[in-house]
């Protein structure tokens, strides 16, 4: 794996050729009607003009599944008299139960970068390994707090869906075997800033549903997520400053 990016025969600027570029332009004036009509503003409107086709049949990504338990639908049923959207809740701990997930396989690719470096680090391994441990008790304890509310921990609910579409990028800059140190750790750091703002607001979502005891059991994984940013903060910084120097 190398550590930064080399200088090479890159040719997707324009300074690489700059008679080319002068003639495509002048190419680009001379055949305007090849330029279609309109700008950015007719690309909104065909945006909008799909997104409204859509509302006006429903279509959304996925649904929230029923609660399979009698207790669970008994409890959602209460929270719903009581003006609640238990399906709200449930949708975003199933979506962190699957970033969770994906977090602890993504933490297994980029375990697999560092070890395939000549000067693999043993220390940063074993963080690592700590740092995918968590994630993993995260995603247990998110399945036993799903189950609380008597709701199908392995149903993919559609903030979940979402969110595993989000992480594809991720997932293919930590698994493409050019991809070097910081490249990665960069990848990691979006993960582990979203950890953070999803979990603080879990537990106020958790809060506001009623559910006290899944907002204060989530303490410990937001304190977990708060060490996941400082670490890879600093691993990439680390990274790039030795690369500087
Ligand atoms: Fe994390």
């Amino acid at each position: 794996m190398t550590t930064s990016a080399p200088m090479g025969m890159n040719r997707t600027g324009t300074q690489m050729s700059p008679e080319d570029t002068k003639r495509q332009i002048e190419a680009t004036e001379q055949f305007r009607h090849d330029i279609p009509p309109g700008d950015a503003s007719r690309i909104t409107e065909e945006r909008i003009k799909f997104i409204r086709e859509h509302e006006a049949i429903n279509e959304q990504v996925g649904s929230v599944p029923p609660p399979g338990s009698v207790k669970g639908v008994l409890k959602t049923g209460l929270d719903k008299m009581m003006g609640k959207n238990p399906e709200l809740l449930i949708d975003k701990l199933g979506e962190r139960l699957a970033y969770e997930r994906t977090g602890v396989r993504l933490y297994e690719a980029f375990i697999a970068k560092v070890a395939a470096a000549p000067d693999a680090r043993p220390e940063l391994l074993e963080t690592l390994r700590t740092i995918q441990q968590q994630e993993a008790e995260h995603m247990q304890l998110l399945r036993e707090s799903i189950e609380t509310l008597g709701a199908d921990p392995t149903a993919m609910t559609p903030c979940a869906h979402v969110s595993g579409t989000m992480a594809q990028g991720i997932i293919q800059v930590l698994t493409d075997p050019r991809t070097n140190m910081a490249q990665c750790l960069n990848a990691m750091l979006t993960i582990e800033l979203t950890d953070n703002a999803a979990w603080e607001l879990l537990i106020e979502l958790a809060r506001q549903a009623n559910h006290p005891n899944i907002a204060s059991s989530f303490e410990v994984p937001m304190r977990h997520e708060e060490e996941h940013l400082v670490k890879i903060k600093a691993m990439l910084r680390d990274e790039l400053k030795v690369q500087l120097s």
